[in-house]
């Protein structure tokens, strides 16, 4: 993304950031909160919490409105990440260019600290959301987040995953495990910006259907980092696909068809943008920030 669009990027991050840092104080039992706080403040884009931001501004909402559920959209996707993480899972000793949260706290630590993030994020959606924002859609937000958490989302999608190592599978069960652990999350993070900004169904369809094509398109790209990239510029180890034999659009078709895949998704998602309106700098970023990592790593 282009250099003005980045600053404007860089400040909702930071903003996220700072709230972040503040959502978790380390109390008795001290080992939880500091295993949580770990893996949160760990760095990471932040694409998720940022989604969720931008879209709430576009559609009308005030910075403070959309805080706590970014927040807690973040803390979703780092449960998914310390679980992802863990041995019986992708084993992966690294994460965000640190040792893995397991690595650091053990497995027992590592697996309640997803458990307590997951519990913590909904609890401060209800707590944090300023007034304003009505029970009826926070309500309405509660329930994207437990869908986009739960059977209905991350854990059908991690699960076709690992069933899916070592094996053929169809297209539509790769289509599945994109749209479950990926997609989903993503969606959730649009959707809850537009639901917090009281947004009418045509502009929460239209950023939903960019949301889908955006994950999708997101997903094969980290499949092609993963054979494409170095544990310094990936943060978590590459190559792991390959060891576990997943099955991925690059490990199913190769990597050129990965990637024009993945452009053409890109290039559908932008156009949601342009022909429903949707006037966002830093959405169409996000975008081209793909399209261009891909057309660079190969
Ligand atoms: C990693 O997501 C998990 C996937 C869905 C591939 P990100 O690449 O957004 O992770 P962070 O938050 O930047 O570390
Ligand atoms: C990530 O898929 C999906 C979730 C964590 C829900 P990956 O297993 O490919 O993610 P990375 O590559 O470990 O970040
Ligand atoms: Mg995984
Ligand atoms: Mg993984
Ligand atoms: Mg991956």
């Amino acid at each position: 993304m282009k250099e003005e669009i980045k600053n404007k990027y860089n400040k909702l991050k930071n903003i996220l950031e700072k709230n972040l840092d503040k959502s978790i104080k380390i109390i008795y039992p001290e080992s939880i909160y500091e295993s949580m706080r770990y893996s949160l403040l760990a760095g990471g884009k932040r694409l998720r919490g940022v989604m969720a931001i931008e879209t709430a501004l576009i559609f009308g909402a005030e910075i403070s409105e959309i805080i706590p559920a970014a927040c807690a959209i973040e803390m979703l996707h780092c449960q998914s990440l310390i679980h992802d993480d863990l041995p019986c899972m992708d084993n992966d000793d690294y994460r965000r260019g640190k040792l893995s949260n397991h690595k650091v706290f053990g497995e027992s630590i590592a697996t309640l600290a997803g458990d307590a993030l997951l519990s913590y994020a909904p609890m401060f959606i209800i707590d944090k959301t300023p007034k304003s924002i009505t029970a009826e859609t926070i309500i309405k937000v509660l329930r994207e987040f437990f869908i986009a958490a739960g059977v209905d989302g991350i854990i059908s999608g991690q699960i076709v995953d690992i069933d899916s190592e070592k094996k053929k599978i169809s297209k539509d069960t790769l289509n599945f495990i994109y749209e479950y652990k990926t997609a989903k999350l993503f969606k959730l993070a649009v959707r809850t910006g537009a639901l917090i900004a009281n947004a009418d169904n045509e502009k929460l369809n239209a950023i939903t259907d960019f949301a889908q094509k955006y994950g999708y398109a997101f997903q094969i790209y980290d499949d092609i980092l993963d054979v494409t990239s170095t544990l310094e510029q990936l943060g978590k180890t590459p190559g792991k696909d390959l060891t576990a034999e997943k099955s991925t659009y690059v490990s199913m078709y190769g990597l050129n068809e990965a990637k024009q895949k993945a452009l053409f998704l890109c290039s559908e998602a932008y156009d949601i943008l342009n022909s429903k309106g949707i006037n966002s700098d830093i959405l169409k970023g996000i975008v081209s920030d793909v399209s261009e990592g891909i057309e660079k790593c190969c």
